[in-house]
């Protein structure tokens, strides 16, 4: 098993969790600190909308509803943009239902040591901090206006780049996309529970809590 920078045992990481949970956050915290690579379908998916292509119309329909892209596509963007003999993962919105975990399974996750992490958090909290994020406009850093907001207004701390807000960041959307999340994602703990996979954190906490609290799965 590769060991990270600082002596944690490196597997490959599945986060669950509704919008705006934190998977986003975590994940790049995590990038930061171990020898993680993460890939989120949510931004496989937004960089195929930016190229303008046919199929990014298409799919930018979908995502702009807050429904679900069909497994097919989002599984074979996600293999084209993965390398798993040589890295490691942490996966942030792939599997997102059971048809799609099951795939990931035969395809991917037999093949590999991995955990799946359940960001365990108050739903009611999460329509304020969806509506209140901004990101760096290449999708790479994320702000909050009241909980991480950057240095100065409208800019990002690390790219300098312009802050902007995601199209499906609207109140109404993000409602959709809760619904989505409780029929289609949630099952997956059930799923993961079964196979003696899932650990949960309480994503009401902290960002630097609900990093500690990840961090001490990686190392048992
Ligand atoms: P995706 O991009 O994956 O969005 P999501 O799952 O809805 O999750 P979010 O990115 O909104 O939230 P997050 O958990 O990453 O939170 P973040 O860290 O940013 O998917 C978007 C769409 O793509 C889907 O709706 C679907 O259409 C499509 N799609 C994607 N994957 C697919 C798949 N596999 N199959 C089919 N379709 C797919 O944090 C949110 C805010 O909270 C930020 O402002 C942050 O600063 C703040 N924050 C974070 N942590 C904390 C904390 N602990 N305390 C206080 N504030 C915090
Ligand atoms: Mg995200």
């Amino acid at each position: 098993m590769a060991q990270g920078p600082r002596g944690f045992k490196l597997k490959n990481v599945v986060f669950i969790g509704p919008p705006g949970a934190g998977k986003g956050t975590q994940a790049a915290i995590l990038d930061d600190m171990f020898s993680f690579c993460h890939v989120s379908t949510g931004d496989l998916l937004r960089a195929e909308i930016a190229k303008g292509s046919e199929l990014g119309n298409k799919i930018k329909t979908v995502m702009d509803n807050g429904q679900l892209v069909s497994d097919d596509l989002v599984a074979e963007l996600l293999k084209a943009n993965i390398d798993l003999s040589s890295k490691q993962y942490i996966f942030d919105g792939f599997p997102r239902n059971v048809s799609q975990a099951e795939i990931f399974q035969e395809e991917i996750m037999d093949k590999s040591e991995y955990l799946a992490v359940l960001f365990d958090v108050d739903t009611d909290k999460l329509v304020d901090r969806i509506v209140n994020r901004r990101v760096s406009s290449d999708g790479a850093h994320i702000y909050n206006l009241k909980t991480n907001p950057p240095k100065v207004d409208g800019v990002c701390d690390v790219s300098g780049l312009p802050l902007v807000q995601r199209k499906d960041d609207t109140e109404e959307v993000v409602r959709n996309r809760m619904n989505v999340y409780l029929s289609e994602t949630k099952p997956l703990v059930e799923y993961y529970k079964s196979k003696n996979k899932l650990k949960s954190v309480d994503a009401d906490l902290n960002i630097d809590e609900v990093t500690k609290q990840i961090a001490s799965f990686l190392n048992n």
